[in-house]
């Protein structure tokens, strides 16, 4: 789905019943395909043959298709703007292109749905940090213009961005080159390093979060757009269905821990990261369960291995963003920065080798085994410590050995 034009209700449809777990993608692309076929013999809509193939029920259907026309009422009732269409929706929201009239300016207005008005401290939490958001001044950030309340429905005005997210890119098959991934990344960094300096953090980094321009400038967009309580909550419906797939959610959100700081954005940029370069998203699983408990558990396959033509220091610099425990993952974004902008000029990332030469220390200071964590090579630097111990002893027992005959004879 791109930004540039405006999205027809059938793919608003369907995108949404994939983000809401209600069919899966493989479905969709199946449903889109007999829909091509038969519309070019009778007029229908995806929703209908959706449920006919048994991908979604009829009420599943017929809910999903009132929130959309219900928002599209409460986006026609905020005063000062005038609808022009739709630009996309996403597992929660859907987001419209509208003009803003005082200033004749176009802007994308995204309408959350009613249950969360129905939670007062979801909405407070709106307000606050949509007025944090609005303070924030970036280029690389899509700014926040206005929050406010239409027809029962919370909304949230931002800029409008004309152009494609990087999920758009990846979904078309892109397999993002090095050199183009780096200097998009560090865009990103640029706006988190802004917004984290103003006490604010993203936690929801992903592919459909980053917009390219026509200009090709990079934005981050979602900046101060409130989460629910906790991101395990926004991540699962009440039936334990996935609100989108958690593909680049940090460990510690998974947790459910309260002190979310920069270095859960950094892993979500990470996964970005390893998507772009790869082509491939860090795990896959069944369901949003199997997917978490790998951000949890599971070692990550290194970019480098995936796709063999990457340099051994964009991979090292990807596998610290993505370590399973922040603190083994850079300490901010402006420390990630210094790999990244080495890495842009050819030289190695420091940060990377320092964080990397440390932890692997401790783990055998503390006679841990090596977590999955770090890289492939970790074993045989272990190998090669151990083989080094071996043959110290040997040369520390030969020399006793002889300076005893020395001694006798
Ligand atoms: N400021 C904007 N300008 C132009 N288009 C936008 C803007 N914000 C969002 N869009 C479009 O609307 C779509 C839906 O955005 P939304 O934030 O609701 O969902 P998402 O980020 O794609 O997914 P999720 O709901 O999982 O976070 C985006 O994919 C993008 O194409
Ligand atoms: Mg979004």
């Amino acid at each position: 789905m791109t930004s540039t034009g405006e999205t027809s209700y059938d793919t608003m449809f369907g995108r949404m019943a994939v983000d809401q777990g209600l069919c899966t993608d493989d479905e969709l692309r199946k449903a889109i395909q007999e829909y091509k076929e038969r519309r070019k013999r009778d007029p229908l809509m995806l929703q209908d043959l959706m449920v006919e193939l048994g991908y979604i029920t009829a009420s599943q259907a017929q809910r999903l298709k009132t929130s959309i026309k219900e928002s599209k009422v409460a986006a026609q009732q905020i005063p000062g703007y005038k609808v022009l269409g739709k630009l996309g929706a996403g597992a929660m929201a859907v987001v419209y292109k509208a003009k803003q009239l005082s200033l004749n300016r176009t802007v994308a207005i995204k309408v959350l749905p009613k249950r969360f008005t129905e939670n007062p401290e979801y909405v407070q939490r709106f307000y606050k940090e949509g007025q944090a958001a609005g303070k924030l001044n970036h280029p690389n950030i899509v700014q926040a213009i206005d929050v406010g309340e239409a027809g029962g429905y919370h909304y949230f005005v931002m800029e409008y961005v004309e152009g494609k997210t990087i999920a758009d890119d990846l979904a078309n098959g892109q397999v993002f080159g090095e050199k183009e991934a780096i200097e998009m990344i560090i865009q990103v960094c640029h706006a988190l390093e802004h917004a984290h300096a103003h006490g604010l953090v993203h936690r929801d980094v992903k592919p459909k979060n980053i917009m390219i321009n026509t200009q090709g400038v990079v934005k981050l967009a979602d900046m101060g757009l409130a989460r629910e309580t906790t991101d395990i909550e926004a991540a699962q419906s009440e039936e334990g269905k996935a609100y989108g797939t958690p593909y680049y959610i940090s460990p510690e959100q998974i947790r459910g821990k309260i002190d979310i700081d920069g270095r859960a954005d950094i892993y979500g940029l990470g996964a970005t990261f390893y998507h772009m370069v790869t082509g491939k998203v860090p795990f896959t699983g069944d369901d949003s369960a199997a997917i978490m408990r790998k951000h949890l558990k599971e070692k990550l396959v290194p970019p480098d291995h995936i796709n063999t033509s990457l340099s051994a220091g964009v991979s090292e610099v990807i596998e610290i963003m993505m370590a399973k425990h922040r603190e083994d993952r850079y300490n901010n974004v402006e420390e990630l920065l210094l790999d990244l902008e080495a890495l842009r000029a050819g030289h190695p990332p420091l940060q990377a080798h320092k964080r990397f030469d440390v932890s692997v220390l401790e783990q055998l200071e503390n006679g841990d085994t090596v977590e999955a964590v770090q890289p492939e090579d970790t074993e045989e630097v272990i190998t090669r410590y151990r083989l080094y111990l071996l043959i110290l002893g040997a040369v520390s027992t030969v020399s006793v050995m002889i300076i005893v005959l020395m001694l006798v004879l």
